[in-house]
Protein backbone atom coordinates (compact mmCIF):
# COMPACT_ATOMS: atom_id res chain seq x y z
CA UNK A 1 0.00 0.00 0.00
CA UNK A 2 1.66 2.93 -1.01
CA UNK A 3 1.71 6.16 2.16
CA UNK A 4 -1.35 7.99 2.67
CA UNK A 5 -1.23 11.38 0.70
CA UNK A 6 -1.76 14.23 2.32
CA UNK A 7 -4.37 16.12 0.61
CA UNK A 8 -3.79 19.92 -0.27
CA UNK A 9 -6.66 22.83 -0.42
CA UNK A 10 -7.32 24.16 -4.48
CA UNK A 11 -6.93 27.55 -2.61
CA UNK A 12 -6.99 30.55 -5.05
CA UNK A 13 -4.74 28.25 -7.45
CA UNK A 14 -5.95 29.11 -10.84
CA UNK A 15 -4.20 27.09 -14.13
CA UNK A 16 -1.86 29.07 -16.54
CA UNK A 17 -2.07 26.47 -19.27
CA UNK A 18 -4.20 23.31 -20.62
CA UNK A 19 -2.55 19.94 -20.72
CA UNK A 20 -2.82 20.25 -24.29
CA UNK A 21 -1.63 23.49 -24.77
CA UNK A 22 2.08 24.14 -24.12
CA UNK A 23 4.60 24.06 -27.58
CA UNK A 24 8.28 25.00 -27.77
CA UNK A 25 7.19 28.53 -27.84
CA UNK A 26 6.43 28.44 -24.27
CA UNK A 27 10.01 27.42 -23.80
CA UNK A 28 10.93 29.27 -20.41
CA UNK A 29 7.83 30.48 -19.36
CA UNK A 30 6.05 29.38 -15.59
CA UNK A 31 3.03 27.14 -16.11
CA UNK A 32 0.45 25.82 -13.45
CA UNK A 33 -1.21 22.63 -14.98
CA UNK A 34 -4.27 20.49 -13.11
CA UNK A 35 -5.22 17.41 -13.99
CA UNK A 36 -5.34 13.84 -13.51
CA UNK A 37 -1.99 11.46 -13.31
CA UNK A 38 -2.69 9.69 -16.90
CA UNK A 39 0.51 7.35 -16.47
CA UNK A 40 3.57 7.37 -13.62
CA UNK A 41 6.89 6.01 -14.48
CA UNK A 42 9.80 6.44 -12.13
CA UNK A 43 13.09 6.08 -13.34
CA UNK A 44 15.30 5.96 -9.80
CA UNK A 45 15.91 9.63 -9.66
CA UNK A 46 13.59 10.82 -11.76
CA UNK A 47 10.05 10.46 -11.85
CA UNK A 48 7.96 11.38 -14.88
CA UNK A 49 4.17 11.51 -14.93
CA UNK A 50 1.59 12.24 -17.72
CA UNK A 51 -0.02 14.49 -17.16
CA UNK A 52 -3.75 14.85 -18.37
CA UNK A 53 -7.02 17.05 -18.56
CA UNK A 54 -9.52 16.83 -21.34
CA UNK A 55 -7.00 18.90 -24.01
CA UNK A 56 -4.42 16.63 -24.21
CA UNK A 57 -1.26 15.46 -21.84
CA UNK A 58 1.92 16.84 -20.96
CA UNK A 59 4.91 15.61 -19.33
CA UNK A 60 5.75 16.67 -15.94
CA UNK A 61 9.22 16.03 -14.48
CA UNK A 62 10.21 15.78 -10.94
CA UNK A 63 13.71 15.83 -10.09
CA UNK A 64 15.36 14.30 -7.07
CA UNK A 65 18.09 16.48 -6.34
CA UNK A 66 17.82 18.42 -2.91
CA UNK A 67 16.27 21.84 -4.90
CA UNK A 68 13.06 19.61 -5.29
CA UNK A 69 13.69 16.76 -3.05
CA UNK A 70 10.32 17.80 -1.27
CA UNK A 71 7.88 17.39 -4.96
CA UNK A 72 10.11 14.61 -5.42
CA UNK A 73 9.02 12.77 -2.20
CA UNK A 74 5.47 13.64 -2.61
CA UNK A 75 5.39 12.72 -6.77
CA UNK A 76 6.22 9.66 -5.43
CA UNK A 77 2.79 9.41 -3.54
CA UNK A 78 0.95 9.89 -6.88
CA UNK A 79 -0.49 7.23 -8.19
CA UNK A 80 -3.13 6.32 -11.80
CA UNK A 81 -5.67 8.87 -11.73
CA UNK A 82 -4.96 11.26 -8.75
CA UNK A 83 -6.08 14.44 -9.20
CA UNK A 84 -3.18 17.08 -8.98
CA UNK A 85 -1.89 20.43 -9.68
CA UNK A 86 1.89 21.25 -11.02
CA UNK A 87 4.05 24.63 -11.63
CA UNK A 88 7.11 24.73 -12.67
CA UNK A 89 9.29 25.66 -16.09
CA UNK A 90 8.89 24.65 -19.33
CA UNK A 91 11.79 23.28 -20.53
CA UNK A 92 12.17 22.27 -24.27
CA UNK A 93 13.22 18.58 -24.50
CA UNK A 94 16.71 17.04 -26.14
CA UNK A 95 15.67 15.86 -29.62
CA UNK A 96 16.21 12.37 -28.77
CA UNK A 97 13.19 12.78 -25.85
CA UNK A 98 10.68 14.42 -28.15
CA UNK A 99 7.73 12.73 -28.26
CA UNK A 100 5.84 13.08 -31.47
CA UNK A 101 3.16 11.43 -30.72
CA UNK A 102 1.96 13.62 -28.57
CA UNK A 103 1.06 17.85 -29.46
CA UNK A 104 3.15 18.71 -26.20
CA UNK A 105 5.64 16.77 -26.95
CA UNK A 106 8.25 18.96 -27.44
CA UNK A 107 8.10 20.20 -24.49
CA UNK A 108 8.18 19.60 -19.87
CA UNK A 109 6.98 21.00 -17.30
CA UNK A 110 10.02 20.73 -14.30
CA UNK A 111 7.95 20.47 -11.23
CA UNK A 112 8.82 22.76 -8.56
CA UNK A 113 5.83 22.60 -6.61
CA UNK A 114 3.29 19.99 -6.55
CA UNK A 115 -0.49 20.06 -4.75
CA UNK A 116 -2.44 16.08 -4.47
CA UNK A 117 -6.31 17.57 -4.63
CA UNK A 118 -7.51 14.15 -4.62
CA UNK A 119 -6.87 10.64 -3.87
CA UNK A 120 -8.08 7.77 -6.50
CA UNK A 121 -8.99 3.86 -6.13
CA UNK A 122 -6.89 1.88 -8.50
CA UNK A 123 -9.34 2.77 -11.48
CA UNK A 124 -11.50 -0.58 -12.69
CA UNK A 125 -9.68 -0.46 -16.02
CA UNK A 126 -6.77 1.17 -17.95
CA UNK A 127 -7.36 4.37 -19.71
CA UNK A 128 -5.56 3.90 -22.43
CA UNK A 129 -7.01 3.85 -26.02
CA UNK A 130 -5.87 0.31 -27.16
CA UNK A 131 -6.86 -1.54 -24.11
CA UNK A 132 -10.16 -3.63 -24.88
CA UNK A 133 -12.49 -3.29 -21.42
CA UNK A 134 -15.68 -5.47 -20.90
CA UNK A 135 -18.68 -3.18 -21.50
CA UNK A 136 -20.87 -4.16 -17.92
CA UNK A 137 -17.72 -2.54 -16.62
CA UNK A 138 -17.09 0.23 -18.53
CA UNK A 139 -21.19 1.31 -17.94
CA UNK A 140 -20.54 0.72 -14.19
CA UNK A 141 -17.74 2.63 -13.68
CA UNK A 142 -19.46 5.23 -17.03
CA UNK A 143 -17.57 8.46 -15.33
CA UNK A 144 -13.83 6.43 -15.66
CA UNK A 145 -14.94 5.00 -18.95
CA UNK A 146 -15.85 8.62 -19.95
CA UNK A 147 -12.17 9.74 -19.26
CA UNK A 148 -10.82 7.51 -22.01
CA UNK A 149 -9.96 8.93 -24.81
CA UNK A 150 -11.96 7.48 -27.28
CA UNK A 151 -15.15 8.76 -25.34
CA UNK A 152 -13.98 12.41 -24.89
CA UNK A 153 -13.63 12.24 -28.22
CA UNK A 154 -17.06 11.37 -28.94
CA UNK A 155 -18.68 13.22 -26.63
CA UNK A 156 -16.83 16.51 -27.48
CA UNK A 157 -17.75 16.00 -31.01
CA UNK A 158 -21.42 15.31 -30.24
CA UNK A 159 -21.21 18.69 -28.75
CA UNK A 160 -19.56 20.27 -31.63
CA UNK A 161 -22.30 18.76 -34.13
CA UNK A 162 -25.27 20.17 -31.48
CA UNK A 163 -23.75 23.85 -31.43
CA UNK A 164 -23.01 23.70 -35.47
CA UNK A 165 -26.95 22.45 -35.84
CA UNK A 166 -27.86 25.83 -33.19
CA UNK A 167 -25.92 27.65 -35.77
CA UNK A 168 -27.27 26.81 -39.15
CA UNK A 169 -31.18 26.76 -38.07
CA UNK A 170 -30.47 30.37 -36.10
CA UNK A 171 -28.69 31.58 -39.18
CA UNK A 172 -31.91 30.31 -41.19
CA UNK A 173 -34.29 32.02 -39.38
CA UNK A 174 -35.53 28.91 -36.79
CA UNK A 175 -36.71 29.27 -33.74
CA UNK A 176 -35.55 26.91 -30.92
CA UNK A 177 -38.78 26.43 -29.01
CA UNK A 178 -39.29 23.41 -26.08
CA UNK A 179 -42.26 20.96 -26.10
CA UNK A 180 -43.29 19.28 -23.02
CA UNK A 181 -41.89 16.02 -21.74
CA UNK A 182 -45.58 15.18 -19.38
CA UNK A 183 -47.76 14.89 -21.76
CA UNK A 184 -50.29 12.34 -23.76
CA UNK A 185 -49.35 9.47 -25.67
CA UNK A 186 -48.22 10.27 -29.42
CA UNK A 187 -47.97 7.44 -32.29
CA UNK A 188 -45.04 6.35 -33.72
CA UNK A 189 -45.53 3.12 -33.20
CA UNK A 190 -43.81 1.89 -30.14
CA UNK A 191 -44.87 1.45 -26.33
CA UNK A 192 -45.02 4.77 -24.48
CA UNK A 193 -43.07 5.38 -20.68
CA UNK A 194 -45.99 6.33 -18.51
CA UNK A 195 -45.52 8.54 -15.42
CA UNK A 196 -48.39 7.73 -13.08
CA UNK A 197 -50.16 11.29 -11.86
CA UNK A 198 -50.09 12.11 -8.27
CA UNK A 199 -53.20 14.19 -8.54
CA UNK A 200 -55.28 11.51 -10.38
CA UNK A 201 -55.65 8.65 -9.60
CA UNK A 202 -55.38 5.53 -11.74
CA UNK A 203 -54.42 8.47 -14.81
CA UNK A 204 -50.99 8.74 -17.00
CA UNK A 205 -49.01 11.31 -18.41
CA UNK A 206 -46.80 9.84 -21.24
CA UNK A 207 -42.87 10.66 -22.30
CA UNK A 208 -43.04 11.56 -25.70
CA UNK A 209 -41.97 9.53 -28.54
CA UNK A 210 -41.73 12.46 -30.30
CA UNK A 211 -42.38 16.43 -30.47
CA UNK A 212 -44.54 15.39 -33.22
CA UNK A 213 -47.98 17.21 -32.50
CA UNK A 214 -46.49 19.98 -30.57
CA UNK A 215 -44.59 21.23 -33.39
CA UNK A 216 -47.62 20.66 -35.73
CA UNK A 217 -49.54 23.00 -33.14
CA UNK A 218 -46.95 25.46 -33.27
CA UNK A 219 -46.89 26.00 -36.80
CA UNK A 220 -50.63 26.21 -36.44
CA UNK A 221 -49.75 28.84 -33.44
CA UNK A 222 -47.27 30.56 -36.24
CA UNK A 223 -44.57 30.15 -35.72
CA UNK A 224 -43.13 29.06 -39.29
CA UNK A 225 -40.00 27.61 -38.61
CA UNK A 226 -39.33 25.60 -35.41
CA UNK A 227 -36.22 23.40 -34.41
CA UNK A 228 -35.15 21.65 -31.22
CA UNK A 229 -32.40 18.97 -29.93
CA UNK A 230 -35.12 17.05 -28.33
CA UNK A 231 -34.82 14.05 -25.71
CA UNK A 232 -37.30 11.32 -26.54
CA UNK A 233 -38.69 8.31 -25.30
CA UNK A 234 -39.30 5.19 -26.62
CA UNK A 235 -40.31 1.55 -24.64
CA UNK A 236 -39.51 -0.24 -27.98
CA UNK A 237 -36.68 -3.46 -27.90
CA UNK A 238 -33.14 -2.24 -27.76
CA UNK A 239 -30.90 -2.50 -30.33
CA UNK A 240 -27.27 -0.95 -31.53
CA UNK A 241 -29.11 2.05 -32.78
CA UNK A 242 -31.49 2.17 -30.71
CA UNK A 243 -31.77 3.17 -26.83
CA UNK A 244 -34.99 4.21 -24.93
CA UNK A 245 -33.74 7.32 -24.56
CA UNK A 246 -32.73 9.23 -27.78
CA UNK A 247 -32.26 12.54 -29.06
CA UNK A 248 -33.43 14.11 -32.06
CA UNK A 249 -32.76 17.04 -34.51
CA UNK A 250 -36.84 18.03 -34.99
CA UNK A 251 -37.57 20.20 -37.88
CA UNK A 252 -41.18 21.62 -38.37
CA UNK A 253 -41.91 24.47 -41.31
CA UNK A 254 -45.28 26.00 -42.71
CA UNK A 255 -45.97 26.25 -46.35
CA UNK A 256 -42.73 24.23 -47.11
CA UNK A 257 -42.69 22.00 -50.55
CA UNK A 258 -40.80 18.71 -49.80
CA UNK A 259 -37.51 20.00 -51.35
CA UNK A 260 -37.82 23.22 -48.90
CA UNK A 261 -37.04 20.91 -46.40
CA UNK A 262 -34.05 18.98 -48.62
CA UNK A 263 -33.03 22.22 -48.62
CA UNK A 264 -32.23 23.14 -45.09
CA UNK A 265 -31.33 19.71 -44.15
CA UNK A 266 -28.42 18.90 -46.92
CA UNK A 267 -26.66 22.06 -45.79
CA UNK A 268 -27.02 21.14 -41.91
CA UNK A 269 -25.33 17.64 -43.26
CA UNK A 270 -22.40 19.04 -45.01
CA UNK A 271 -21.78 21.35 -42.53
CA UNK A 272 -22.08 18.73 -39.65
CA UNK A 273 -19.68 16.54 -41.57
CA UNK A 274 -17.32 19.12 -41.88
CA UNK A 275 -17.48 19.17 -38.07
CA UNK A 276 -16.42 15.78 -37.54
CA UNK A 277 -13.41 16.29 -40.28
CA UNK A 278 -15.26 14.81 -43.99
CA UNK A 279 -16.37 16.33 -46.57
CA UNK A 280 -20.15 15.67 -48.23
CA UNK A 281 -21.77 16.99 -51.05
CA UNK A 282 -25.58 18.20 -51.73
CA UNK A 283 -27.76 17.32 -53.29
CA UNK A 284 -28.14 14.20 -52.06
CA UNK A 285 -29.65 11.58 -54.22
CA UNK A 286 -33.21 11.24 -54.66
CA UNK A 287 -34.59 7.75 -54.76
CA UNK A 288 -38.26 6.56 -54.73
CA UNK A 289 -39.31 3.89 -52.07
CA UNK A 290 -40.12 1.44 -55.10
CA UNK A 291 -36.83 2.43 -56.79
CA UNK A 292 -35.03 1.19 -53.83
CA UNK A 293 -37.01 -1.50 -53.35
CA UNK A 294 -36.63 -2.55 -56.46
CA UNK A 295 -32.63 -2.29 -56.76
CA UNK A 296 -31.47 -2.97 -53.12
CA UNK A 297 -34.51 -4.62 -51.52
CA UNK A 298 -34.65 -2.12 -48.76
CA UNK A 299 -36.02 1.20 -47.93
CA UNK A 300 -32.44 2.34 -46.46
CA UNK A 301 -29.91 1.41 -49.17
CA UNK A 302 -26.42 1.35 -48.37
CA UNK A 303 -25.06 2.86 -51.80
CA UNK A 304 -21.38 1.50 -51.01
CA UNK A 305 -22.42 -1.80 -51.75
CA UNK A 306 -23.58 -2.07 -55.72
CA UNK A 307 -27.52 -2.71 -56.32
CA UNK A 308 -28.78 -5.95 -56.96
CA UNK A 309 -30.79 -6.34 -60.85
CA UNK A 310 -34.12 -7.93 -61.05
CA UNK A 311 -33.89 -10.51 -63.96
CA UNK A 312 -37.14 -12.63 -64.06
CA UNK A 313 -37.84 -10.86 -67.54
CA UNK A 314 -34.42 -12.78 -69.22
CA UNK A 315 -35.55 -16.10 -68.48
CA UNK A 316 -38.86 -18.29 -69.67
CA UNK A 317 -41.31 -18.60 -67.17
CA UNK A 318 -40.52 -22.08 -65.75
CA UNK A 319 -41.89 -22.30 -62.10
CA UNK A 320 -38.91 -25.25 -61.22
CA UNK A 321 -36.68 -22.45 -61.76
CA UNK A 322 -38.42 -19.44 -60.37
CA UNK A 323 -42.48 -18.68 -59.33
CA UNK A 324 -43.99 -16.52 -62.22
CA UNK A 325 -44.82 -12.83 -61.62
CA UNK A 326 -42.29 -12.07 -58.70
CA UNK A 327 -39.05 -11.07 -59.08
CA UNK A 328 -35.79 -13.03 -59.59
CA UNK A 329 -32.58 -11.21 -58.84
CA UNK A 330 -29.08 -11.44 -59.45
CA UNK A 331 -26.79 -9.98 -56.69
CA UNK A 332 -23.37 -9.19 -57.88
CA UNK A 333 -20.59 -8.87 -55.19
CA UNK A 334 -17.84 -7.38 -56.74
CA UNK A 335 -14.39 -8.63 -56.35
CA UNK A 336 -14.21 -11.35 -54.32
CA UNK A 337 -11.84 -13.66 -56.61
CA UNK A 338 -12.75 -16.85 -55.85
CA UNK A 339 -15.20 -18.18 -53.15
CA UNK A 340 -14.77 -20.90 -51.36
CA UNK A 341 -17.22 -24.23 -51.18
CA UNK A 342 -18.00 -23.14 -47.41
CA UNK A 343 -18.80 -19.35 -48.03
CA UNK A 344 -20.96 -20.69 -50.81
CA UNK A 345 -23.07 -22.72 -48.53
CA UNK A 346 -23.41 -19.95 -46.64
CA UNK A 347 -24.54 -17.66 -48.33
CA UNK A 348 -27.02 -20.37 -49.72
CA UNK A 349 -28.12 -21.19 -45.85
CA UNK A 350 -28.81 -17.21 -45.14
CA UNK A 351 -30.74 -17.00 -48.56
CA UNK A 352 -32.56 -20.84 -47.54
CA UNK A 353 -33.59 -19.23 -44.00
CA UNK A 354 -35.29 -16.46 -45.45
CA UNK A 355 -37.16 -18.48 -47.81
CA UNK A 356 -35.11 -17.39 -50.99
CA UNK A 357 -34.18 -20.04 -53.43
CA UNK A 358 -30.58 -19.37 -54.05
CA UNK A 359 -29.08 -20.47 -57.37
CA UNK A 360 -25.35 -20.11 -56.80
CA UNK A 361 -23.65 -23.20 -59.67
CA UNK A 362 -23.18 -20.28 -62.43
CA UNK A 363 -21.09 -22.64 -64.43
CA UNK A 364 -24.34 -24.98 -64.70
CA UNK A 365 -26.97 -22.06 -65.23
CA UNK A 366 -24.44 -20.66 -68.15
CA UNK A 367 -24.37 -23.85 -69.62
CA UNK A 368 -28.52 -24.74 -69.31
CA UNK A 369 -29.67 -21.41 -70.42
CA UNK A 370 -26.19 -19.76 -72.09
CA UNK A 371 -28.63 -16.77 -73.25
CA UNK A 372 -30.29 -15.49 -70.61
CA UNK A 373 -26.83 -15.91 -68.58
CA UNK A 374 -24.97 -13.90 -70.95
CA UNK A 375 -27.86 -11.01 -70.53
CA UNK A 376 -27.35 -11.01 -66.79
CA UNK A 377 -24.00 -11.16 -66.91
CA UNK A 378 -24.83 -7.74 -69.16
CA UNK A 379 -27.01 -5.86 -67.45
CA UNK A 380 -25.35 -6.79 -64.18
CA UNK A 381 -22.00 -6.14 -65.16
CA UNK A 382 -20.67 -9.10 -63.49
CA UNK A 383 -16.91 -9.84 -64.43
CA UNK A 384 -14.80 -12.87 -63.49
CA UNK A 385 -13.57 -11.43 -60.33
CA UNK A 386 -16.82 -10.89 -59.24
CA UNK A 387 -19.21 -13.20 -57.29
CA UNK A 388 -22.63 -13.20 -58.92
CA UNK A 389 -25.66 -15.96 -57.72
CA UNK A 390 -29.37 -15.62 -58.33
CA UNK A 391 -32.25 -15.60 -56.04
CA UNK A 392 -36.17 -16.72 -55.96
CA UNK A 393 -38.73 -17.45 -54.39
CA UNK A 394 -39.89 -21.30 -54.73
CA UNK A 395 -43.71 -20.27 -54.76
CA UNK A 396 -45.96 -17.62 -54.05
CA UNK A 397 -45.46 -15.47 -50.48
CA UNK A 398 -48.33 -14.14 -48.65
CA UNK A 399 -48.96 -11.23 -47.92
CA UNK A 400 -50.54 -8.09 -49.51
CA UNK A 401 -47.08 -7.10 -51.20
CA UNK A 402 -45.68 -10.47 -52.14
CA UNK A 403 -42.97 -9.20 -54.42
CA UNK A 404 -41.27 -6.90 -51.55
CA UNK A 405 -41.24 -10.46 -49.64
CA UNK A 406 -38.79 -11.37 -52.29
CA UNK A 407 -36.85 -8.34 -52.45
CA UNK A 408 -36.75 -8.00 -49.02
CA UNK A 409 -35.55 -11.35 -48.28
CA UNK A 410 -32.73 -10.73 -51.81
CA UNK A 411 -31.99 -7.34 -50.09
CA UNK A 412 -30.82 -9.12 -46.88
CA UNK A 413 -29.01 -11.73 -48.77
CA UNK A 414 -27.10 -8.96 -50.55
CA UNK A 415 -26.06 -7.18 -47.37
CA UNK A 416 -25.37 -10.17 -45.39
CA UNK A 417 -22.79 -11.14 -48.31
CA UNK A 418 -21.31 -7.82 -48.61
CA UNK A 419 -20.47 -8.06 -44.83
CA UNK A 420 -19.17 -11.25 -45.53
CA UNK A 421 -16.43 -10.24 -48.01
CA UNK A 422 -15.93 -7.27 -46.53
CA UNK A 423 -12.97 -7.73 -45.77
CA UNK A 424 -11.77 -8.57 -49.80
CA UNK A 425 -13.36 -5.68 -51.55
CA UNK A 426 -13.66 -2.98 -48.55
CA UNK A 427 -17.08 -1.75 -49.69
CA UNK A 428 -18.39 -0.88 -46.41
CA UNK A 429 -15.66 1.87 -45.68
CA UNK A 430 -16.78 3.87 -42.60
CA UNK A 431 -14.97 6.81 -44.01
CA UNK A 432 -17.12 6.99 -46.87
CA UNK A 433 -20.78 8.86 -46.32
CA UNK A 434 -23.14 8.26 -48.87
CA UNK A 435 -26.21 10.06 -48.49
CA UNK A 436 -29.59 9.21 -49.90
CA UNK A 437 -32.99 10.74 -49.68
CA UNK A 438 -36.10 7.99 -50.37
CA UNK A 439 -39.20 9.61 -51.18
CA UNK A 440 -42.85 8.26 -51.99
CA UNK A 441 -43.11 5.87 -48.88
CA UNK A 442 -46.17 3.22 -49.04
CA UNK A 443 -48.79 5.27 -46.85
CA UNK A 444 -50.02 2.06 -45.10
CA UNK A 445 -48.18 -0.85 -43.38
CA UNK A 446 -50.24 -4.40 -42.52
CA UNK A 447 -49.79 -5.23 -39.33
CA UNK A 448 -50.11 -8.99 -38.96
CA UNK A 449 -50.94 -9.04 -35.68
CA UNK A 450 -53.50 -6.46 -35.49
CA UNK A 451 -54.59 -7.43 -38.48
CA UNK A 452 -55.55 -4.25 -40.02
CA UNK A 453 -53.30 -1.22 -41.94
CA UNK A 454 -51.55 1.18 -40.18
CA UNK A 455 -49.69 4.50 -40.77
CA UNK A 456 -46.35 3.35 -42.42
CA UNK A 457 -44.85 7.02 -40.85
CA UNK A 458 -47.70 8.59 -38.31
CA UNK A 459 -51.06 8.70 -38.90
CA UNK A 460 -50.23 12.90 -39.42
CA UNK A 461 -48.29 12.21 -43.26
CA UNK A 462 -50.20 13.29 -46.15
CA UNK A 463 -51.31 10.96 -48.90
CA UNK A 464 -49.87 11.89 -52.58
CA UNK A 465 -52.29 13.90 -54.37
CA UNK A 466 -52.78 11.12 -57.12
CA UNK A 467 -53.25 8.44 -54.50
CA UNK A 468 -56.08 10.46 -52.35
CA UNK A 469 -58.86 7.89 -54.12
CA UNK A 470 -56.74 4.95 -52.97
CA UNK A 471 -57.07 5.85 -49.33
CA UNK A 472 -59.83 3.10 -48.38
CA UNK A 473 -60.11 1.39 -52.33
CA UNK A 474 -56.58 0.22 -52.37
CA UNK A 475 -54.48 1.31 -49.75
CA UNK A 476 -51.51 -0.96 -50.71
CA UNK A 477 -51.10 1.32 -53.36
CA UNK A 478 -51.16 4.56 -51.76
CA UNK A 479 -48.34 6.42 -51.72
CA UNK A 480 -47.43 8.66 -48.75
CA UNK A 481 -45.67 12.35 -48.98
CA UNK A 482 -42.88 11.19 -46.97
CA UNK A 483 -39.27 10.95 -47.37
CA UNK A 484 -36.41 9.23 -45.29
CA UNK A 485 -32.60 10.80 -45.04
CA UNK A 486 -30.72 7.43 -45.05
CA UNK A 487 -26.64 7.46 -44.52
CA UNK A 488 -24.58 4.46 -45.14
CA UNK A 489 -27.70 1.90 -45.02
CA UNK A 490 -29.20 3.38 -41.43
CA UNK A 491 -32.43 5.86 -41.35
CA UNK A 492 -30.80 8.81 -39.95
CA UNK A 493 -34.16 10.67 -40.12
CA UNK A 494 -37.50 10.78 -41.10
CA UNK A 495 -40.31 13.33 -42.26
CA UNK A 496 -43.32 13.98 -43.93
CA UNK A 497 -45.45 16.81 -45.51
CA UNK A 498 -48.29 16.77 -42.79
CA UNK A 499 -52.41 17.18 -43.15
CA UNK A 500 -53.27 20.29 -42.54
CA UNK A 501 -56.82 19.76 -43.06
CA UNK A 502 -59.59 18.75 -40.68
CA UNK A 503 -61.72 16.44 -43.06
CA UNK A 504 -58.45 14.54 -44.92
CA UNK A 505 -57.16 14.07 -41.59
CA UNK A 506 -60.48 12.33 -40.35
CA UNK A 507 -60.15 10.24 -43.76
CA UNK A 508 -56.59 9.26 -42.67
CA UNK A 509 -57.97 8.07 -39.12
CA UNK A 510 -61.11 6.37 -40.27
CA UNK A 511 -58.74 4.26 -43.56
CA UNK A 512 -56.29 3.32 -40.26
CA UNK A 513 -59.96 1.67 -38.52
CA UNK A 514 -59.81 4.14 -35.35
CA UNK A 515 -63.80 5.16 -35.28
CA UNK A 516 -64.72 8.74 -34.53
CA UNK A 517 -65.39 8.23 -31.44
CA UNK A 518 -61.51 6.79 -30.64
CA UNK A 519 -59.80 9.81 -33.10
CA UNK A 520 -61.81 12.43 -30.72
CA UNK A 521 -60.41 10.65 -27.52
CA UNK A 522 -56.74 10.51 -28.76
CA UNK A 523 -56.31 13.08 -31.11
CA UNK A 524 -59.75 15.06 -30.38
CA UNK A 525 -57.08 18.30 -29.45
CA UNK A 526 -55.36 17.95 -32.84
CA UNK A 527 -58.58 17.51 -35.04
CA UNK A 528 -59.93 21.32 -33.28
CA UNK A 529 -57.11 22.42 -33.96
CA UNK A 530 -56.72 21.98 -37.66
CA UNK A 531 -60.45 23.64 -37.84
CA UNK A 532 -58.58 27.11 -36.86
CA UNK A 533 -56.42 28.07 -39.79
CA UNK A 534 -53.60 25.23 -39.63
CA UNK A 535 -50.97 26.60 -42.63
CA UNK A 536 -50.26 23.76 -44.94
CA UNK A 537 -46.80 22.35 -42.83
CA UNK A 538 -44.02 19.72 -43.08
CA UNK A 539 -40.88 18.37 -41.43
CA UNK A 540 -38.24 15.53 -40.38
CA UNK A 541 -36.96 14.59 -37.43
CA UNK A 542 -33.09 13.29 -37.21
CA UNK A 543 -31.61 11.16 -34.82
CA UNK A 544 -28.70 12.64 -33.61
CA UNK A 545 -27.22 9.83 -32.03
CA UNK A 546 -27.34 8.22 -34.91
CA UNK A 547 -25.63 10.52 -36.97
CA UNK A 548 -22.82 10.97 -33.66
CA UNK A 549 -22.17 7.06 -33.86
CA UNK A 550 -21.69 7.02 -37.86
CA UNK A 551 -19.83 10.08 -37.91
CA UNK A 552 -17.31 8.71 -34.71
CA UNK A 553 -16.83 5.34 -36.65
CA UNK A 554 -18.53 3.99 -33.68
CA UNK A 555 -20.92 1.14 -34.35
CA UNK A 556 -23.14 1.43 -31.10
CA UNK A 557 -25.23 4.50 -29.79
CA UNK A 558 -23.94 3.11 -26.55
CA UNK A 559 -20.79 4.88 -27.44
CA UNK A 560 -21.94 8.32 -28.32
CA UNK A 561 -24.38 8.80 -25.33
CA UNK A 562 -22.84 9.72 -22.06
CA UNK A 563 -24.80 7.70 -20.25
CA UNK A 564 -26.35 5.01 -22.00
CA UNK A 565 -28.95 1.95 -21.13
CA UNK A 566 -26.88 -1.55 -21.73
CA UNK A 567 -29.11 -3.96 -24.22
CA UNK A 568 -31.12 -5.44 -21.78
CA UNK A 569 -32.52 -1.44 -20.83
CA UNK A 570 -30.70 -0.87 -17.53
CA UNK A 571 -28.44 1.36 -16.15
CA UNK A 572 -25.37 -0.34 -14.58
CA UNK A 573 -24.10 2.56 -12.85
CA UNK A 574 -27.54 3.75 -11.18
CA UNK A 575 -29.38 0.51 -10.62
CA UNK A 576 -32.12 1.69 -12.87
CA UNK A 577 -34.47 0.66 -12.87
CA UNK A 578 -34.94 0.19 -9.11
CA UNK A 579 -37.75 -0.52 -6.87
CA UNK A 580 -39.46 2.62 -4.67
CA UNK A 581 -40.69 2.48 -1.50
CA UNK A 582 -44.24 1.33 -1.13
CA UNK A 583 -45.48 4.69 0.39
CA UNK A 584 -44.12 6.53 -2.54
CA UNK A 585 -46.48 3.71 -5.12
CA UNK A 586 -49.80 4.73 -2.49
CA UNK A 587 -49.41 7.66 -3.06
CA UNK A 588 -49.54 7.24 -6.80
CA UNK A 589 -51.70 5.29 -6.36
CA UNK A 590 -50.04 2.37 -7.73
CA UNK A 591 -49.80 -1.64 -6.72
CA UNK A 592 -47.67 -4.07 -7.64
CA UNK A 593 -48.94 -6.99 -8.83
CA UNK A 594 -45.66 -8.91 -9.43
CA UNK A 595 -42.39 -8.46 -8.39
CA UNK A 596 -39.03 -9.37 -9.85
CA UNK A 597 -37.79 -12.37 -7.73
CA UNK A 598 -35.21 -11.13 -5.21
P1 LIG B 1 -39.10 8.59 -36.54
O1 LIG B 1 -39.91 7.75 -35.63
O2 LIG B 1 -38.75 7.99 -37.85
O3 LIG B 1 -39.87 9.93 -36.90
O4 LIG B 1 -37.79 9.06 -35.80
C1 LIG B 1 -36.88 9.95 -36.41
C2 LIG B 1 -35.45 9.49 -36.17
O5 LIG B 1 -35.18 9.32 -34.78
C3 LIG B 1 -34.22 8.29 -34.61
N1 LIG B 1 -34.76 7.26 -33.70
C4 LIG B 1 -34.04 6.64 -32.74
N2 LIG B 1 -32.76 6.77 -32.38
C5 LIG B 1 -32.33 6.01 -31.34
N3 LIG B 1 -33.11 5.17 -30.64
C6 LIG B 1 -34.41 5.01 -30.97
N4 LIG B 1 -35.19 4.18 -30.25
C7 LIG B 1 -34.93 5.77 -32.07
N5 LIG B 1 -36.14 5.87 -32.66
C8 LIG B 1 -36.01 6.77 -33.64
C9 LIG B 1 -33.91 7.70 -35.96
C10 LIG B 1 -35.13 8.12 -36.76
O6 LIG B 1 -34.86 8.22 -38.13
N6 LIG B 1 -42.05 12.50 -35.52
C11 LIG B 1 -41.35 11.80 -36.59
C12 LIG B 1 -40.53 12.75 -37.43
C13 LIG B 1 -41.32 13.65 -38.33
O7 LIG B 1 -42.24 13.16 -39.03
O8 LIG B 1 -40.99 14.84 -38.39
C14 LIG B 1 -40.45 10.76 -35.97
O9 LIG B 1 -40.19 10.72 -34.79
O10 LIG B 1 -32.73 8.30 -36.47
Amino acid sequence: MPEQAPLDFLGNLRRTHSCGQLRAADEGKRALLMGWVHRRRDLGGVIFIHLRDRDGVSQVVFHSDEKFAEVHAKADLLRSEYVIAVEGVVKGRTKETINPNIPTGEVEVVCDKIWILNESRTPPFPMEENVEVGEDARLKYRYVDLRRPRMQRNIMLRSKISLAVREVFYSQGFLEIETPFLTKSTPEGARDFLVPSRMYSGEFYALPQSPQIFKQLLMISGFEKYFQIVRCFRDEDLRADRQYEFTQIDVEMSFPQQESIFEVIEPLLERVCREAGFSVEAPFPRMTYAQAMRSYGIDKPDLRIPPFYCVEDLFPEDPAFATPGLPLVAIVIPNTGTVSRKDRDDLKAFGVERGLRVFDDMKRLERDAPEPMAKVRERTGAGENDLLFIAGWPSAPSGHRPEETVLQAAGQLRLFAANKFNDRHKLLDPAVFKFLWVVDFPMFEWNEEDNRWVAAHHPFTSVHDEDIDKLTADPARCRAKSYDIVLNGTELGSGSIRIHRRDVQSAVFSALGLSMEEAQKKFGFLLEALEFGAPPHGGIALGLDRLVMILAGEKSLRDVIPFPKTAKGTDLMCDAPSEVPDRNLRDLHIQVRTRKPS
